[in-house]
């Protein structure tokens, strides 16, 4: 079939995903398994229609100015801080995302940060297997109960609002913060609307849950760490650049925070090397939606997406709705 759109993807995607995405479009790929540089992305994408990128893709307005054949920009994630939304949106091209999918997956991950932070699994598991264990001791690697304690969850989205779901379970206060409260339908009983402030000074756990954006760019930074309670535990699963890294590293060597979970980081694949060092600190590279499941869904729903713009039809997600709009 030659009236197929062509379709540029950045990286090698589940075998399912691959097999969909040549059944439907004329797709090419990315041979290697490293991401792509900007020349290698233009230059794989020319004469496309349409691309599907990841968050580890800068699609700026270079990308999108050299890419005059050009009509959707799928993105691979929820998040699409990769993607310079304006020169899109400048183009009158839609930018997809894809929310839901891995609400469960990252839900679950920053749960499973908040457990082995706060029970130093990982500190254990080093201390076993380097044969310290002597036997069972009243003193041994004490870490903290959760039940009780408040979580505050900065961003109550798809994602916040699953982890704060997961926190009754705990039975422990919920804290979030939004510019406006959850509507009445998707509020949760126990989870309270606060300040940002507020959730800072009376959380024992903080977990951020919000996108990226310039506006957001080190919102965890000395004086907010300043204002968490001593002892506090933080956790990022969203983006690492919410975080200023070196004011965080001071903090934890200050003993001012407990410990902290991350999944992210402001310069990836870069890791603070403060960090490092840090027994308290648990790193995982940035595995949030990282199930078989998620990785699957995701991808479906990046390439349906792209289907959808080029064929007119719905998209399941627009970051930039305001240019179908302007063609209509
Ligand atoms: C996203 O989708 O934005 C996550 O960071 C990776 O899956």
């Amino acid at each position: 079939m030659t009236d197929r759109p062509c379709l540029f993807v950045t990286r090698r995607l589940p075998q399912a995903v691959m097999e969909f995405a040549h059944s439907r479009f004329r797709c090419t790929s990315n041979p290697q398994d490293r991401p792509l540089c900007k020349e290698e992305i233009i230059e794989g994408a020319q004469g496309c229609q349409a691309l599907l990128c990841l968050l580890t893709d800068t699609v700026d307005s270079e990308v999108i100015e050299a890419l005059p054949g050009l009509r959707v920009i799928s993105n691979y994630a929820v998040g699409f801080d990769n993607i310079d939304l304006d020169a899109a949106t400048r183009r009158g091209i839609p930018v997809c995302n894809t929310p839901g999918v891995l609400t469960s997956a990252t839900a679950d991950l920053t749960w499973a940060l908040i457990l082995a932070v706060s029970r130093r699994i990982p500190e254990a598991d080093r201390y076993v297997r380097a044969g310290s264990f002597q036997g069972w001791d009243p003193l041994l690697m004490l870490g903290r109960e959760l039940s009780g304690r408040a979580l505050g969850i900065v961003g109550m989205g798809r994602i916040g609002r699953a982890v704060a779901k997961r926190a009754q379970g705990f039975d422990m206060r919920i804290l979030y913060s939004k510019r406006t409260p959850l509507p009445p339908e998707e509020a949760l009983p126990q989870a309270e609307h606060v300040s940002f402030e507020a959730l800072l000074g009376e959380s024992d756990i903080v977990s951020l849950h919000l996108p990226y954006s310039e506006q957001v760019h080190h919102l965890i930074d000395a004086r907010a760490l300043q204002t968490m309670k001593p002892g506090a535990i933080l956790i990022n699963t969203a983006r690492g650049a919410l975080i200023d890294e070196q004011a965080l590293v001071e903090a934890l060597k200050k003993r001012e925070l407990a410990g902290a979970g991350l999944d992210v980081y402001e310069h990836e694949p870069a890791v603070h090397p403060g960090l490092h060092d840090l027994d308290r600190v648990v790193l995982a590279p940035h595995i949030g939606s990282a199930t078989v499941e998620a990785r699957e869904k995701m991808g479906f729903m990046a390439a349906e997406n792209a289907l959808a713009v080029l064929q007119g039809g719905q998209a399941h997600s627009i970051a930039n709705p305001q240019v179908l709009d302007s063609k209509t």
